[in-house]
């Protein structure tokens, strides 16, 4: 199949109101002149940025108001996306997570996350899937992941779970899709510049370094799901560790973390 080409075509992007979602939205506007869906909870960050991009893209934005955690709300996103056009790609970038002990995380809380960062993942995939597949126009679905979902995470362990499960599902689904007009991407960032890392409230996050900022993850991830790869970890210090950590055994790997937030949780 050949590169995905965003040009005038309509691409799906949840989490848009904020960091890595916003961002992306920007440069498939601003750079590949895409017409966008925006899909986030908050009605007036989605509305400021469709004026922006609008005006400054003369592009065509559609804004979709909807918590991806509520089921009726994710069958709302599939109607309403497809109601107006065709969609060409979709990029399912919402997410939420949680730092701290597993069990200082309220059991609601939980379920919040598993709907948002998977149940809505998999019925949009059972939904968007066929969906391509019968307009047959090679377009695709971009995952963001984590790279928690690919390395134990101690005090994000639920998180961990959540993107453990959606990188797991898409590299299976996407055998299965192998010979079929359809890519699917996982795209798996270590830590990144924006308010999910800054309102956790974690020392370490303040030394920036260790973050990647989101222009430059953004802009990753579209070559990565243009190029339709499988699995795309964004950034030279990411892609290192994560080889480093081949040669290490997982117990060793999840100890490192366990200590590094242990000390940045006490002092938050
Ligand atoms: N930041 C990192 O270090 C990092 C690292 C690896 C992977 N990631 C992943 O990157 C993705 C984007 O996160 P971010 O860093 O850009 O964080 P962010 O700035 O907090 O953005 C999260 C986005 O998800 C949306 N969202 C959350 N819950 C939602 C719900 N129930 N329904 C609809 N939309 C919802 C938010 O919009 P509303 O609040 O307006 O609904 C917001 O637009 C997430 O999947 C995250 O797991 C982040």
């Amino acid at each position: 199949m050949n590169h995905m080409n965003f040009n005038s075509r309509r691409i799906l992007v949840t989490g848009a109101s904020s960091g890595l979602g916003r961002q992306m939205a920007c440069q498939l506007a601003l750079q590949h002149h895409a017409d966008l869906i925006l899909v986030a909870r908050r009605q007036e960050y989605l509305q400021e940025l469709k004026v922006e991009l609008e005006s400054s893209a003369g592009i065509h934005c559609q804004i979709i108001v909807a918590d991806l955690s509520q089921p009726e709300d994710v069958e709302r996103v599939f109607v309403d996306a497809t109601a107006y056009g065709e969609v060409y790609g979709v990029i399912l970038n919402a997410g939420i997570t949680h730092f701290g002990k597993h069990f200082t995380l309220p059991w609601e809380g939980f379920q919040t996350m598993l709907a948002t960062n998977v149940t809505s993942v998999v019925r949009l995939t059972n939904l968007f899937v066929p969906y391509l597949l019968e307009r047959n126009s090679g377009g695709g679905i971009m995952y963001v992941s984590s790279m928690a979902g690919l390395l134990p995470v101690p005090y994000q362990a639920a998180y961990a779970g959540t993107k453990a499960f959606i990188t797991n599902f898409i590299q299976s689904l996407q055998q299965e899709l192998r010979d079929d007009p359809v890519s699917l991407t996982v795209f798996s960032p270590g830590g990144i510049d924006t308010a999910m890392t800054q309102n956790s409230k974690l020392k370490f996050f303040e030394n920036t370094a260790l973050l990647q900022d989101v222009v430059p993850c953004a802009h990753e991830a579209l070559v990565a799901m243009a190029s339709r790869k499988l699995l795309y970890v964004p950034g030279h210090l990411n892609r290192a560790q994560l080889f480093l950590t081949r040669f290490a055994p997982r117990g060793l790997v999840g100890l490192i973390t366990q200590s590094t937030y242990k000390k940045a949780l006490a002092s938050a």
